[in-house]
C-alpha cells in the first residue's frame, strides 16, 4: 500500500490523488483521501484504480488544506470501498500500510467494549483504539503513543485527529515512511518519489519513529515517547512522471530500454577500455569470505539463483540461496565471517528486509544489490550495490531483472579474480562479453518482434505452457514461467530440463507448449535429448536458442526464435529478452491489463 499526507495552506485533494498516481506500483485495489475542512473530517474512496477515485473527487470535491491518502494492496477484507482506507471512528482517520498482526484479538476486546467495527480490515482497530483512548480523555499525543504501545506487527501509519487541524501524526514500524519538508507546508510518503514534485528535502523515519508533522516542521519520538532527532537529507528522486513515450504500455517501454539501461550498469561495474571488472566496494571483502548468502523475493530471486551459478562457477564461491519468505525462517547455520547479498529492484520487500536483518544479527556483511539506493535494504547494508535500471513502473520486473543479472555477473568476476579463481586473460574475456551486451539487446530487440507476436498469439489460446531449461537457463525457464502468469494469466511452469522426465513429463500432449530455452553452450545437447522425449510424445516446442543451436538442433520443432550466437555469461540477460516479449505480448492479446495485472503490487512491504 502507499500513503501520502500533505499539511499545506491550500487545497490538498489534488495533488494527494497526484503523489498517490507515483505510488500506484504499491498497490491499486482501491484507494482514497481524507482532509479536514472547517472542522470536519470528510473523506472520497473508490474500488478499483486510482481514476475511479479522481471521477469520484470531480462530482464531489473535496475541500480543505490538510489530508492523508491511501492507494491499498489488500491484505485484511476484500478490495471493496468499504474496506478502503483511510479507515474513520469517531474525529479519527486512519491510513495504514503493513499488517497489525494482533488485530482479532484487539478487535474483541474492543467490541467487547462496545466498539461497532464497519470494516473488515486490520487497520480499524488503530482508528478504534484511538478512538477510545480520546474517550478516556488522553490528549492526541498520548492517545497515539498509547495506541502505539498496543499494536504489534508491521505498518506505516498516518492519522488525522479532526479536532486538530494543523497536523498529521504518522508511526513507522516496517514499511518505509518519508516526511517530506516544504515551504510553509509539509509532506508525508511512503516514499521520496511520491514526494518529488513538492520537495526534496526528506527526513526518514526509523522503525519505532513517530512524529507530529506541522505546517513547518516535525517532531519525532521513540517508543519510550523521547524526542529523537532524524537527518534532513537530499533526496535524488527526480521530479518526474515518467511517461511511456511512444510506447502502449511500461512494460513494453522498460523491456525497449534494456540496452541503455544496461551499458549505464555496466559502466559502474566494468572498465570498458582495458576489461577490467572494478573493485566496487570495501564494504564485502570477497577475497576472504567462505561463503556467500543470497536472498530475494520473485523476480529479484531469479537473478540470485542465476547469480548463485555464476559466483560458484567463476568465483568457487559456495553459495546458500532461498526466497526471503523461507530465508528467514529456516534457521541456516551461518558463519560469521560469511557475506550475504540481497536483492531487491524496491529495497522495501518485507521479507527480504527480515532476511537481511537475520543475517545482521548473526554477524555477516551485507551486500544490497537494488535499484532504489534510498531504500531501507539499501540503508541497512554495508555495501550498496546499485542496478541503474532507472525508475520501473511496469509491475512485471523486466529491465530491473537484467540489471540485477549485469550487477551480479560483474560482481562474480570481480569476486573470482579478488579470490585467483579467474585469471587475468579470462577476466578479460568475461569482461569484453558483459560489453557486447547492450548492442547485441539491441540487436536482438530490432530483430524478433514478428516471430514474437505470431508466436505470442498461439500461446494466447493455450492453458498451460511449460518452460525448461539447463544451467543458467533453468531460472530463466522459472522467469519466463513467472512472467507469462502475473500479466496473461496463463498458467506456467518453469522446469529444469532434466527434471522433465521425473514428473511434468506427464502433462504433454499437443496442447501444451513447451518453451525450450536453449543456447549453444555446454548443455546443448543435454537439453536437445529432453526435448526429443517431448518431441516423442507429440509435445509441441518453441526453441529459443542462437545460431549455432539452431543449425545443431535437427529437431522439428513447431517453432525456432533465433539469437545471435553469443558467450555464456551474457546469455541469459540476452535471452531474458523474447522471454519478456512473449510473455508481453501474449498479454496483449489476451488484453489484460498489462502494466497493473490482477492481485500484484510491485512493491510488497508485508510478511
Ligand atoms: C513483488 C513484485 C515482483 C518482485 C517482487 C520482489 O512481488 O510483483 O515483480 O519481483 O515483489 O520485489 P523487489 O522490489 O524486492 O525486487
Amino acid at each position: 500500500c502507499g500513503i501520502v499526507g500533505i499539511v499545506g495552506h491550500q487545497p490538498v485533494s489534488e495533488r494527494l490523488v497526484d503523489a498517490l498516481k507515483r505510488l500506484e506500483y504499491r498497490g491499486y485495489d482501491s484507494a482514497g483521501v481524507a482532509t479536514i475542512d472547517g472542522g470536519a473530517l470528510d473523506r472520497r474512496r473508490a474500488e478499483g484504480k486510482l481514476v475511479n477515485l479522481e471521477a469520484r473527487l470531480k462530482e464531489e470535491p473535496l475541500a480543505g488544506s490538510i489530508g492523508i491518502a491511501h492507494t491499498r494492496w489488500a491484505t485484511h477484507g476484500a478490495p471493496t470501498e468499504r474496506n478502503a482506507h483511510p479507515h474513520f471512528t469517531d474525529g479519527v482517520a486512519v491510513v495504514h500500510n503493513g499488517i497489525i498482526e494482533n488485530f482479532a484479538e484487539l478487535k474483541d476486546e474492543l467490541s467487547e467494549a462496545g466498539a461497532e467495527f464497519q470494516t473488515e480490515t486490520d487497520t480499524e482497530v488503530v482508528a478504534q483504539l484511538l478512538a477510545k483512548f480520546r474517550r478516556d480523555g488522553l490528549g492526541r499525543r498520548e492517545a497515539m503513543h498509547a495506541m502505539l504501545k498496543r499494536v504489534r506487527g508491521a505498518y506505516a501509519l498516518a492519522v488525522l485527529f479532526e479536532d486538530d487541524p494543523s497536523a498529521i501524526m504518522a508511526a513507522r514500524n516496517g514499511p518505509p515512511l518519508a516526511v517530506g519538508h516544504g515551504n510553509g507546508e509539509m509532506f508525508l510518503g511512503s516514499d521520496a518519489i511520491a514526494l518529488a514534485p513538492f520537495t526534496n528535502e526528506i527526513t526518514y523515519l526509523i522503525d519505532g519513529d513517530w512524529a507530529v508533522i506541522g505546517k513547518t516542521g516535525v517532531h519525532i519520538f521513540d517508543m519510550d515517547g523521547q524526542v529523537v532527532t532524524r537527518p534532513r537529507q537530499i533526496s535524488t528522486a527526480a521530479a518526474y512522471m515518467v511517461d511511456k513515450g511512444n510506447h502502449r504500455h511500461f512494460m513494453e517501454k522498460e523491456i525497449y530500454e534494456q540496452p541503455e539501461v544496461i551499458s549505464h550498469a555496466l559502466s559502474h561495474y566494468i572498465n570498458f577500455i582495458d576489461h577490467r571488472a572494478l573493485t566496487v566496494s570495501d564494504g564485502i571483502d570477497f577475497a576472504k569470505v567462505p561463503s556467500l548468502a543470497i536472498s530475494a523475493c520473485g523476480t529479484a530471486y531469479l537473478a540470485g539463483l542465476i547469480g548463485k551459478y555464476w559466483f560458484e562457477r567463476y568465483a568457487r564461491l559456495p553459495v546458500e540461496i532461498d526466497v526471503a519468505s523461507e530465508f528467514r525462517y529456516r534457521e541456516i547455520p551461518l558463519s560469521p565471517q560469511s557475506a550475504a547479498l540481497f536483492i531487491s529492484q524496491s529495497g522495501e520487500t518485507a521479507d527480504t528486509l527480515a532476511s537481511l536483518r537475520y543475517c545482521k544479527d548473526h554477524g555477516l556483511k551485507i551486500g544490497a544489490v537494488v535499484n532504489t539506493r534510498e531504500s531501507t535494504i539499501a540503508r541497512e547494508s554495508d555495501a550498496v550495490f546499485p542496478i541503474l535500471a532507472g525508475p520501473e513502473i511496469g509491475v512485471a520486473s523486466t529491465k530491473a531483472f537484467t540489471c540485477q543479472l549485469a550487477v551480479l555477473a560483474a560482481l562474480a568476476v570481480s569476486a573470482g579474480r579478488a579470490r585467483g579463481t579467474v585469471s587475468e586473460q579470462e577476466e578479460a574475456a568475461l569482461v569484453k562479453s558483459l560489453a557486447e551486451m547492450p548492442r547485441l539487446m539491441g540487436q536482438v530487440l530490432n530483430s524478433i518482434q514478428p516471430k514474437i507476436e505470431f508466436l505470442s498469439r498461439e500461446l494466447s489460446k493455450c492453458r498451460d505452457v511449460l518452460y525448461l531449461g539447463r544451467g543458467t537457463s533453468f531460472p530463466l525457464a522459472m522467469e519466463g514461467a513467472l512472467k507469462l502468469k502475473e500479466i496473461s494469466y496463463i498458467h506456467a511452469e518453469g522446469y529444469a530440463a532434466g527434471e522433465l522426465k521425473h514428473g511434468p513429463i506427464a502433462l504433454i500432449d499437443e496442447n501444451m507448449p513447451v518453451i525450450v530455452i536453449a543456447p549453444h553452450d555446454r548443455f546443448f545437447d543435454k537439453t536437445v535429448s529432453n526435448m526429443q522425449e517431448v518431441a516423442a510424445r507429440g509435445g509441441r516446442i518453441i526453441l529459443i536458442t542462437d545460431e549455432r543451436g539452431a543449425a545443431a538442433s535437427k529437431l522439428d520443432t513447431m517453432h525456432t526464435i533465433v539469437l545471435p550466437n553469443v558467450d555464456e555469461i551474457i546469455a541469459p540477460m540476452i535471452f531474458a529478452l523474447p522471454v519478456q516479449l512473449l510473455a508481453y505480448h501474449t498479454a496483449v492479446f489476451m488484453g489484460t491489463d498489462v502494466d497493473q495485472p490482477r492481485n500484484l503490487a510491485k512493491s510488497v512491504t508485508v510478511e
